[in-house]
């Protein structure tokens, strides 16, 4: 879709809510008749195929926080964290706090979602206008390339946006597990929204004061088995449309992929840690200084592979701009413009997942 055509349609203010994606098919259903299946929609353009044998780059590691130095404001540390946000716009935290009955039973419940009878789960299920709920976003067009991948994207602060229609409430235990684990994540979240402040020339509180209570949504990723992971893709490459996203992956399937410097390398499972990326927010606010980098997922042929993916948001109605923090006329111009964030993110689910494409309607 043209860039133009989404302004339009996003300055007239059409369409409510976040958002809406075609409806697509459950892979996961698809497998269960014939696994061995990769049907046509799901297979990629030659130049997207993912190369699964290679791995020149196996040595390259995405910097790892100490998140324990960080609360004691140790000076090295926050070094580190600057120079991840700048070079990669990714990093692992270990040590972060979150108790590992509370990941553990957050893994359990999307577990035992995702392995109930797809009646079951489709009484979660999201619907056209929607992109809460059981199924998939990022769909614009009967003819784009479908994820190997079914999801199930919920609300979960401020307490208000929760939509209780898409949660597998008779589903023992889950409600409780998202809550705790939901809760958990909101502690964390704030210890970086305060590292960030800090790194972006404010006093710890800057960004809570300039942006409000912060917004969180879940989005929980089930990617089946694949027999043939050189062809599909389990997420296409995007960069997240939040402030940060802390990802909690499975402990041993690698399958998170990030493009550092032009080439794709593999964010390597660190069990208990928590993936933490720059998401398109705060690169706006930070003037570009802290970019939000393409990922993407890949799958494979033995296990199927879940995770948790938690984006931290301004409110919708809240607007985003550099920080005068980070803009310094002759050093370093403004380079985004302002926009109110339920705009951006409009526009953002109004286009397939395609790397950094959407930002470029901010860009000045
Ligand atoms: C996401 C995402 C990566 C993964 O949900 O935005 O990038 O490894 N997930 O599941
Ligand atoms: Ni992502």
């Amino acid at each position: 879709m043209e860039l133009k055509v989404i302004k339009a349609s996003v300055e007239k203010g059409e369409g409510l809510g976040w958002g809406k994606s075609l409806l697509v098919p459950s892979i996961q259903e698809i497998l269960k008749n014939d696994s061995q299946s990769v049907p046509e929609r799901y297979i990629q353009e030659p130049k997207d195929r993912p190369l699964i044998s290679q791995n020149l780059f196996d040595s390259l590691q995405v910097p790892v926080i100490d998140f324990s130095m960080l609360a004691q404001k140790d000076a090295n540390e926050i070094r580190k964290l600057d120079l991840a946000c700048k070079e990669w716009g990714f990093f692992q935290i270990i040590n972060h706090g979150v108790r590992e009955e509370i990941t553990v039973n957050m893994k359990a419940a999307m577990a035992a979602f995702f392995e109930l009878p797809f009646q079951e789960k489709s009484k979660c299920a999201k619907g056209a206008n929607e992109i809460q709920g059981y199924g998939q976003n990022f769909v614009v067009s009967e003819k784009q390339k479908l994820d190997w991948c079914d999801m199930m994207f919920l609300k979960t602060f401020p307490h208000e946006t929760r939509n209780f229609k898409f949660w597998p409430l008779t589903l023992p235990g889950f409600k409780e597990a998202v809550e705790e684990y939901s809760t958990e994540i909101r502690k964390v979240s704030n210890k970086i929204d305060a590292n960030l402040s800090v790194l972006m020339g404010m006093d710890e509180n800057g960004l809570k004061r300039k942006l409000g209570e912060f917004q969180q949504g879940i989005r929980m990723n089930y990617y089946p088995t694949c027999s043939r992971p050189d062809l599909v893709l389990g997420i296409s490459p995007h960069s997240d449309g939040s402030l940060f996203t802390l990802l909690l992956q499975d402990d041993e399937i690698n399958g998170l992929q990030i493009k550092h410097k032009e080439v794709w390398i593999d964010a390597k499972p660190i069990p208990n840690s928590l993936v933490v990326n720059i998401g398109d927010a705060i690169e706006i606010l930070s003037n570009g200084m802290y970019k939000s980098i393409e990922h993407r997922a890949i799958s494979n042929e033995k296990k199927p592979r879940m995770s948790i993916a938690t984006f931290v948001m301004p409110g919708d109605e809240v607007q985003i701009g550099p920080l005068d923090s980070m803009v310094n006329e002759k050093h370093l111009p403004r380079s985004y413009r302002n926009i109110k964030y339920i705009d951006y993110i409009r526009q953002k689910f109004a286009m397939k997942m395609q790397g950094k494409a959407h930002t470029a309607i901010v860009k000045l």
